[in-house]
């Protein structure tokens, strides 16, 4: 298969573009590098370097049609797009439908999207089927909504078979690629970079939810199994149609949990301190994986939450300063 990476120098594209080439497949990368990472891109990929917005660019990386594409290259941070909403809406749906506009001028059938559990906000229960409600709280997860809308239509009338991932949280790493992102707000490894630098800080954002603990439940996905999904979907893929699947671990841990797989994982002491709720995070987060399981017969073997904290220690233990860009 030629696939085309979209945010192929980014942290979940990266792995993914390395898993695609591991099967053979031919694989070019279109990056702007906004947040991404030129030592990220795995050997034996082509990158084009620039943004997706940028039609002659599309053009050229277009003159050869692709069988598929993989789009990652999105704004994804939450607190951003609360604050800069109008930021997010023309640069994930602009790069979104310019993508798709070639793709469908092409004749390429197959497109997998990165979606995100934000599509569902605050979920009336746990764990999660892919027909909850779709009530996102920030505008991050309304411009994914968005994007999976643009995606049904386009199935529906230009024939495209799209599939769209629906990540709980990704974590881990996979060997040379790990999660590399400034500001870092995902919890894994903002934990992890405040063991390596102090200055660095790590607080808890409510301990005062109704769990166990009181701390927010996640569902944690290892990158490993995030990328064989790509892998798997591209090759499900082989008909029209528009389908969600979630992809996460189908269990929850707790903030406090969390931090005792870090203190095991890394043999040091954590006491941090507790700050206020931070609004829109939900109590609880837990993917129903019954749907990807059954259509792609994938497996989130990687996905146990001691093993996720393992590689990822691993790998900021090796990349101290991340990819040193
Ligand atoms: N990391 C998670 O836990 C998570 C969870 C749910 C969904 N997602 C989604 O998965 C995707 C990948 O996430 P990630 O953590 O790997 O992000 P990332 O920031 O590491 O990767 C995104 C890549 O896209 C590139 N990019 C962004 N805008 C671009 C544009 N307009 N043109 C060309 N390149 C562009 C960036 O340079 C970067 O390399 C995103 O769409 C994100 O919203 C991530």
């Amino acid at each position: 298969m030629r696939v085309l990476v979209s945010g192929g120098a980014g942290y979940i594209g990266s792995v993914t573009a390395a898993r695609l080439l591991a099967r053979g497949w031919s694989v070019e990368i279109l990056d702007d590098l906004s947040t991404g990472h030129v030592a990220a891109v795995p050997p034996g990929a082509v990158l084009h370097r620039g943004r997706l917005e940028d039609r002659d660019l599309l053009a050229r990386v277009f003159a050869r049609p692709f069988d598929g594409v993989v789009h990652f290259a999105a704004r994804s941070l939450v607190a951003q797009s609360q604050a800069r909403p109008l930021d997010y809406w023309r640069d994930n749906l602009g790069a979104a439908v310019a993508l798709l506009e070639r793709l469908v001028a092409g004749g390429a059938a197959r497109c997998v999207f990165s979606s995100s559990a934000a599509v569902y906000g605050e979920p009336p229960s746990v764990p999660i089927p892919e027909d909850a409600p779709l009530a996102p709280v920030n505008t991050y997860g309304r411009t994914k909504l968005a994007m999976e809308q643009i995606l049904a239509d386009a199935a529906r009338a230009h024939g495209l078979a799209a599939v769209a991932l629906r990540y709980f949280n990704a974590a881990g790493a996979d060997g040379q690629r790990g999660e590399h992102h400034e500001p870092e707000t995902h919890l894994i490894p903002r934990l992890l970079r405040s063991l390596l630098d102090q200055a660095v800080e790590f607080q808890i954002f409510g301990d005062d939810y109704p769990t166990p603990d009181g701390t927010c439940v996640r569902d944690y996905v290892h990158v490993a199994d995030l990328a064989e999904a790509h892998a798997l979907a591209l090759e499900w893929a082989d008909r029209p149609g528009f389908t969600p699947l979630n992809l996460g671990g189908g269990r929850g841990w707790s903030v406090r949990e969390v931090l005792d797989a870090v203190a095991r994982a890394t043999g040091r002491a954590l006491a941090p301190a507790v700050a206020a709720r931070r609004p829109g995070d939900p109590a609880r987060l837990v993917a129903s994986n019954e749907r990807a399981r059954q259509l792609l017969g994938w497996r989130p073997a990687h996905s146990d939450l001691p093993q996720i904290v393992a590689d990822a220690w691993a790998w900021h233990r090796a990349h101290p300063s991340g990819y040193g860009d």
